[in-house]
């Protein structure tokens, strides 16, 4: 007897996936014209007011308006448009929670990299940078571009950092180091919902400099330092924390350099202490899931990393001395869980940090 043939399934997800820059270039543009900002100050806009006010023809200012609609911008009450409550929480300069820096970045830096994505897979290379001019993406030396970078790590982190207070308790914390914390997006956050966490972000020095006015608007510079360093060259991070984070650090490093980076957080935590790993995981049987796999070929096209699997991470925290270790998953921007290693309690103190 023949089996049934299988249904033939729908074009529909084919088309979907085809024309996904569409809907990120209306997002991109009309973040650009700033009209979601514009929007929460005005209460809305007609296709004349729109139209007149970005000087733009009313054929496209409708197409643009309506299409900002259709995918959830927007929303339309007789002939006025408004913010959705997406765009009022997320597009709104200005806002704790303000996502534009990410939007920018994807925009004018990922975007057109993207279009190299067959030659990076061909020469296994890099494509926002020349590895012959440059040692990582983190050596560049055009201001709008490093500017544009860290208020984009600043727009994902700061919802990130929110979703992991929700699946860690840090209320028994006093002291936590985030290597690489750029924007200080999470020790702004924790600090304020622990007022008694004082928080250091270790990071390259140029990069300290950037992060000082997002901690001085925050008002948290008692409470959050800044320590300048290169965990690359320098023998040991600065101990005596309890709590190490490393948020999206290890995905722009090769396998040796993780282990490197993983064995000085053991080394620097004290007895007791742990080490936070936030990022976008690769499922073990790497087939998804999606979010962790595009942001693993964003990685081929911006640095020597990859996002790596729980599986990878637990056997190099293992090697480093870990003696425990536990995952916990949520859905974030930046991340989709957290890889936490416990270091024993019975450990020997950490080595001292001489600056
Ligand atoms: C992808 S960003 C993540 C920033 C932050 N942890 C977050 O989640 O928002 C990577 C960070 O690693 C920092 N970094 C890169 N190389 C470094 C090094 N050799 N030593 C210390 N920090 C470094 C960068 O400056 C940047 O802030």
């Amino acid at each position: 007897m023949q089996t049934p043939a299988a249904p033939i399934p729908s074009a529909q997800p084919l088309m979907d996936l085809v024309t996904g820059f569409w809907a990120s270039k209306v997002l991109a543009v009309a973040n650009k014209l700033n009209l979601f900002t514009d929007l929460c100050e005005s209460g809305g806009m007609t296709v004349s007011e729109f139209s007149q006010r970005y000087n733009i023809q009313p054929r496209p200012a409708e197409m643009l308006l309506t299409a900002c609609a259709a995918l959830g911008l927007l929303e339309k009450r007789n002939d006025r448009y408004t913010n959705s409550q997406l765009s009022e929480h997320y597009l709104v300069r200005d806002n704790p929670l303000y996502f534009g820096g990410w939007i920018e970045m994807a925009d004018r830096r990922e975007y057109p990299a993207w279009m190299q994505l067959e030659k990076a897979l061909r020469n296994n290379c890099p494509q926002t940078w020349d590895p012959n001019k440059q040692n990582s993406l983190f050596d560049a030396e055009d201001p709008e571009l490093v500017h544009d970078f860290w208020e984009a790590m600043y727009a994902l982190s700061i919802t990130t950092a929110q979703k992991l207070l929700q699946v860690i308790d840090f209320s028994t914390t006093r002291y936590l180091l985030d290597v690489g914390g750029g924007g200080a997006a999470f020790d702004i956050v924790f600090c304020k919902r622990y007022p008694k966490l004082k928080s250091a972000v270790y990071d390259l020095p140029f990069v300290c400099e950037l992060t000082r006015p997002k901690i001085d608007k925050a008002g948290l510079a008692k409470r959050i330092v800044l320590i300048e360093g290169n965990f690359f060259t320098d023998p040991y991070l600065p101990y005596g924390h309890e709590v190490i984070l490393l948020s999206r650090i290890l995905l722009d490093w090769n396998e040796d350099d993780c282990q490197m980076i993983i064995e000085k957080c053991h080394r620097a935590l004290v007895p007791g202490g742990r080490l936070v790993i936030c990022d976008q995981f690769v499922n073990d049987s790497k087939d998804g899931p999606v979010g962790a796999a595009l942001m693993s070929l964003n990685m081929l096209i911006e640095t020597w990393g990859r996002n790596y699997t729980g599986a990878e991470y637990g056997s190099w925290l293992k090697k480093a001395g870990f003696t425990r270790i536990e995952t916990v998953q949520f859905d974030a921007p930046a991340a989709n869980g957290a890889i936490i290693g416990y270091k024993s309690a019975l450990s020997s103190m950490p080595i001292r940090y001489e600056t």
